[in-house]
């Protein structure tokens, strides 16, 4: 994709990945963006670097506007692979260049990069630089995404440049919201808000909020914010400001997502009781078959729904490794204010239910009952219990959401 002036002398100088489908795990069915900014002023400044298999894009499309050998600041924002894998080969063009980074950026980089011939200035929250007619603003943001972030916020021109926050994994020709709102649709925006949300800044909801805080706060003045990834927003700010405070919030539906998976089907027939049974008390619900489906979609709709049911049989007393996999990556994640039952069928011993207990204990989930197990196929009458969960789950469910 060509460079895109997002500002009077500010340019997207990004690379779009169309192909990527799994990002260190997380599957990116939409693909993605790295993005990266130039700015042109008396000391023309490049704010993010890139991936590394990108780096030739983006000289190539700061090529089209200057030589990239005139660039004498670069600032790194976040030092994750995505981001800065690809600087090494801007550093072979600008070896003078000025970095500016955190120091705990400077120390986590110089893992990858050996910085001692470079020029690097660290920075902290405070700190600024002025470029000529512009003043950069350096924001530290630690644990949003890694313990070296920071936004960079341009004073004059009201745009907040903020690396991973406020993106998402999108590969897409339209740069700006209000194109990809008008191309497609704001629900599918938001669905990769709130997908992005869900497995990469999950765990970090107090210190988002602390930080939207702070922003505000400080009284600075935004009118564009310029992600690392995905669109940028310039039109529907207060959208993506809503939606992020309903996520540290863990706000949701009051309606429950079932996932799960099977071997014989024996588990997945104990579904249908116990969906029917929410649906009777007028309560939604979302089912998700692992193995089938991303689990990353999964984890998303964990997010959107307050209550968690998860199925599993038992495959050698363990948990079946699909569902194991997804319950590892969602304690990782650290979801809260969620209700959590299970359900599975066995054959010999059936560890798997008090097994996924287990893992909802740790996570510090809202635990419902003890789950239902059944014996190699439901009867009619495990049918009938598994209702009679779906029932006094839902029941729970209507009683614990109430609390938020
Ligand atoms: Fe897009 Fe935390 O890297």
């Amino acid at each position: 994709m060509k460079a895109v002036e997002i500002k009077s002398g500010i340019y997207w100088v990004g690379s779009v990945d169309w192909a990527i489908r799994d990002f260190h795990g997380y599957e990116t069915p939409r693909g993605t963006s790295y993005n990266n900014y130039l700015i042109l002023d008396e000391e023309p400044t490049l704010v993010d670097a890139v991936h590394h298999n990108f780096a030739h894009v983006t000289l190539e499309n700061i090529s089209r506007i200057i030589e990239p050998r005139k660039i004498l600041n670069i600032v790194i924002n976040h030092i994750e692979n995505d981001h800065a894998t690809g600087l090494e080969k801007i550093l072979e063009v600008v070896p003078d260049a000025k970095i500016y980074i955190t120091e705990k950026g400077r120390k986590g980089l110089s893992r990858f990069i050996d910085l001692t011939p470079y020029k690097v200035n660290t920075v902290k929250s405070g700190d600024t630089l002025n470029i000529g007619k512009r003043t950069l603003h350096f924001i530290e943001t630690p644990m949003m995404h890694w313990p070296d972030s920071m936004f960079t916020y341009v004073k004059e021109e009201k745009l907040l440049i903020s690396q991973d926050a406020f993106g998402q994994h999108i590969a897409c020709s339209e740069r700006f919201d209000d194109e990809f709102v008008k191309n497609r649709s704001m629900e599918e925006l938001e669905d990769a808000v709130i997908d992005y949300y869900a497995n990469i800044l999950m765990p970090y909801g107090n210190v988002i909020r602390g930080k939207i805080e702070e922003i505000k706060k400080s009284g600075i003045e935004i009118d564009m914010i310029a992600p690392d990834h995905g669109v940028i927003w310039r039109s529907h700010l207060d959208k993506v400001f809503t939606l992020y405070n309903q996520m540290v919030d863990a706000k949701a539906i009051l309606g429950a997502v079932i996932v799960y998976d099977t071997m014989w089907h024996s588990t997945e027939e104990m579904i249908t009781p116990i969906a029917k049974a929410l649906n009777d008390m007028d309560l939604p619900v979302k089912v998700i078959k692992l193995r089938a489906t991303p689990k990353s979609v999964a984890v998303k709709e964990v997010w959107k729904y307050r209550g968690l049911i998860v199925g599993s049989p038992t495959l050698n007393n363990n948990i079946f490794p699909s569902v194991a996999e997804f319950l590892t990556y969602l304690k990782g994640l650290r979801p809260k204010n969620r209700l959590f039952g299970a359900f599975g069928s066995y054959g010999w011993s059936g560890e798997a239910v008090k097994d996924m207990y287990e893992y909802a204990k740790q996570m510090k989930l809202e635990i419902f009952g003890e789950g239902v197990r059944v014996l190699y196929k439901p009867s009619e009458e495990d049918l009938q219990k598994c209702y009679d969960f779906g029932l006094a789950f839902g029941k729970a469910l209507k009683e614990y959401h109430a609390k938020f």
